[in-house]
């Protein structure tokens, strides 16, 4: 399984063959090393409905025909916008042939802006689980720091946990290095940070903070083996 990022929350998995995009927020995200055209998503999964996570989805779910799996109320908005949908609430978890994706708690908020200024409910925020091959990754999406992320790592040890550090709209760098000590991964990756200037971080003071000292920053573009 290959995990890349491409800045503020974008996470690409590819696993056995399926190309699997987190919060493809990639047209008018200043970090990407990507463009919207670049990419050929199977499954896209959304951590919640604010637009720097929803991004190119509509776009990109309608040219590949990709599937997107996100909170229900989300998924029926998208679904609305003509894009095939599966929808999930926080706790559940479903199999799926491309592997098995559980939705876990945010403390967040979960909005859409449309381009005529329309906001749209969309549900719980939520964290995502994806497992297969044996490996189980963690993206946080947005959120504050809460106990229940240990709860979360004795339930599904994972390997890689993808945790906000920019401060301002979620965790900043010290909770976050609190956040990865009860999540007990194997491997920690910031994400969320010098998108914007409001959440301007630098990653690699937090990884220094680490206790395990298993902090792992990616530059967009860089890739782990798992
Ligand atoms: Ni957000
Ligand atoms: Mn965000």
């Amino acid at each position: 399984m290959k995990v890349s990022y491409h800045g503020h929350s974008v996470v690409q998995i590819n696993s056995n063959g399926k190309t699997i995009l987190i919060d493809p927020f990639i047209t008018g995200n200043p970090l990407a090393d990507i463009k919207a055209d670049d990419v050929n998503p199977d499954v896209i999964i959304l951590s919640h409905g604010h637009n720097d996570h929803v991004g190119d989805t509509v776009q990109l779910a309608k040219k590949h025909k990709a599937l997107v799996i996100a909170a229900f109320e989300l998924a029926d908005y998208l679904s609305s916008q003509g894009v095939q949908t599966h929808g999930m609430s926080i706790g559940g978890a479903y199999q799926f042939d491309f592997g098995k994706v559980k939705f876990t708690q945010a403390f967040h908020g979960s909005s859409y802006t449309t381009e005529d200024n329309q906001i749209i409910y969309c549900g719980m925020p939520a964290g995502i689980l994806f497992m297969n091959e044996g490996k189980t990754i963690y993206h946080a999406g947005d959120t504050a720091l809460f106990s229940d992320m240990k709860l979360i790592g004795e339930r599904h040890p994972i390997d890689v946990a993808f945790l906000p550090i920019g401060d301002n709209f979620t965790m900043g760098p010290e909770d976050a290095a609190y956040a990865a000590k009860l999540l007990n991964a194997q491997k920690v990756v910031p994400m969320h940070y010098n998108t914007f200037p409001p959440i301007k971080q630098d990653p690699f003071h937090f990884i220094e903070m680490l206790e395990a000292k298993n902090g792992i920053v990616l530059k967009p573009g860089e890739a782990i083996e798992l």
